[in-house]
């Protein structure tokens, strides 16, 4: 194999078939979709270079940048892109909750610009978030970046449908799978592959797979944020289902310890989530049908591993040799969450801050950025991750001092009072709604 650039090596990925002594299914083949073999190390190669191809060609060797608005594996391929055709490439984002990958993009020569927003990613219904400014900048007709658009060029989608899917119709000899899954991030691949598969058989049936509610897992969307994409179609799917980020984690230690692949949280959570939802069907087929023909199903593998060990540290620690100390607030399910948490309105709130005796001691768990932009007044800010560690090591308060816990919108604030109320605090609070709530009820916010 041979090549005048790097770029050629893009696409043509392998799909590899997993033991069926791993994943137990008795009438369905499952193949993983190597994306994680692309050059620059993620499925994001493919419509990074479809979407800058035209505006790299055009200016190469100019002072233009390319700007996204990414914190993975988008940023991360159009960095290394933009720097092959002499420009620069900006990432801009809410917050890159992934150390390595922040590192990783500075390496890469990226600029990141990390916006005080709401939420990770871009709502472009949200009118007041920073992000959604910034959007809006990038496509005036006046912009002099090269933005790419990755949440609504149809060139994301096109990527997928040229190499993607084709491939992997011509590696199962011409025939669609029974079943394709996809975890669902911008929502590009999984469209442009479910396109391709269909026109080859409308049968195949197309699963969807999202974060759970509140859940964090680095790549995909909630299934509450997934709506906010401008690509995707919720009519690509038959089923679209939440996973969790334990169970991302147990895919990826499968596909890494039992099938030889270096599987990163969302290739994790793809395998556990076709796994979970084909299970029901197999056991179904194999009741009613016996031993007959043998169904195929593709998952996609995103991208690698090493990126993830801060990710794996915080939730798993004790798969990365430590001690498993306390409890991790992420690791709680909604339910526990909402049965054990003690949660407090903003017109509580506003009296217990303001007369309590004792006052309660505030706490934000927002993004250094969202919190100097405005805050309640007196309380201090701990981003949750640093929040998660201080609470590994035991109760970080005393337990004669009442908290209120704050986040953007009540949902982390409610697992980690959950969590400080089980190891023992007698008074954590988590403000409903979040700093959202508190700032539409007019109460007041001050500046860093
Ligand atoms: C690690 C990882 N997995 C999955 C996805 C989802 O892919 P898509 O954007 O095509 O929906 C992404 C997208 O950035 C990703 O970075």
């Amino acid at each position: 194999m041979r090549y005048d650039s790097v770029t050629e090596a893009i696409g043509n990925t392998p799909l590899v078939r997993i033991d069926p002594a791993v994943h137990g299914l008795r009438t369905i083949d499952l193949y993983a979709k190597l994306e994680m073999l692309n050059p620059f190390g993620s499925v994001k190669d493919r419509p990074a270079w479809h979407m800058a191809r035209p505006h790299l060609e055009g200016a190469a060797g100019g002072d233009g940048t390319v700007v996204e608005l990414s914190s993975g594996n988008t940023a991360k391929a159009l960095a290394l892109l933009a720097g092959l055709h002499g420009l620069r490439f900006k990432s801009v984002t809410n917050r890159m909750r992934v150390p390595e990958i922040k590192e990783l993009l500075l390496l890469l020569g990226a600029e990141i610009e990390e916006l005080p927003g709401r939420s990770e990613c871009l709502d472009p219904t949200d009118t007041d978030d920073p992000l959604t400014h910034f959007h809006r900048a990038l496509s005036d007709p006046g912009s002099t970046y090269l933005h790419t658009d990755q949440y609504f060029n149809p060139r994301n989608v096109e990527a997928h449908a040229a190499g993607t899917g084709p491939e992997i119709v011509k590696d199962l000899d011409g025939r669609a799978p029974d079943w394709f899954v996809a975890c669902v991030g911008t929502a590009g691949s999984s469209t442009g592959v479910a396109r391709v598969l269909r026109e080859h058989d409308p049968q195949v049936r197309v699963l969807g797979l999202v974060a759970d509610k509140s859940d964090f897992i680095p790549g995909i969307r909630t299934i509450d944020e997934v709506h906010q994409v401008g690509l995707f179609d919720p009519a690509t799917y038959d089923a679209i289902e939440p996973v969790t980020s334990g169970e991302a984690i147990d895919g990826m230690i499968t596909l890494i310890r039992r099938c030889g692949l270096l599987s990163g949280p969302t290739g994790g959570a793809a395998y556990q989530g076709a796994v979970r939802h084909l299970r029901r069907i197999d056991s179904e087929v194999e009741r009613s049908e016996g031993p007959g023909r043998r169904r195929t199903a593709v998952f996609i593998v995103c991208d690698r591993a090493e990126s993830y060990l801060s990710y794996v540290r915080q939730r798993r620690p004790e798969l990365l040799g430590r001690a498993a100390r306390g409890q991790v607030a992420a690791a709680l399910t909604d339910a526990e969450a909402r049965a054990e948490a003690r949660v407090i309105g903003v017109d509580d709130a506003r009296r217990w801050t303001a007369q309590g005796d004792p006052r309660p001691l505030v706490v934000d768990l927002r993004s250094p950025h969202a919190y100097a932009a405005l805050h309640i007044e007196g309380s201090v800010n701990i981003v949750d991750e640093l929040f998660e560690e201080l609470v590994r090591g035991g109760l970080p308060f005393d337990k004669r001092t009442p908290v209120l816990l704050a986040c953007p919108v009540g949902e982390k604030s409610l697992r980690h009072a959950a969590l400080l109320t089980r190891m023992g605090h007698p008074d954590v609070r988590s403000l409903a709604g979040g700093i959202v709530a508190w700032r539409d009820a007019g109460a007041p916010l001050v500046r860093a």
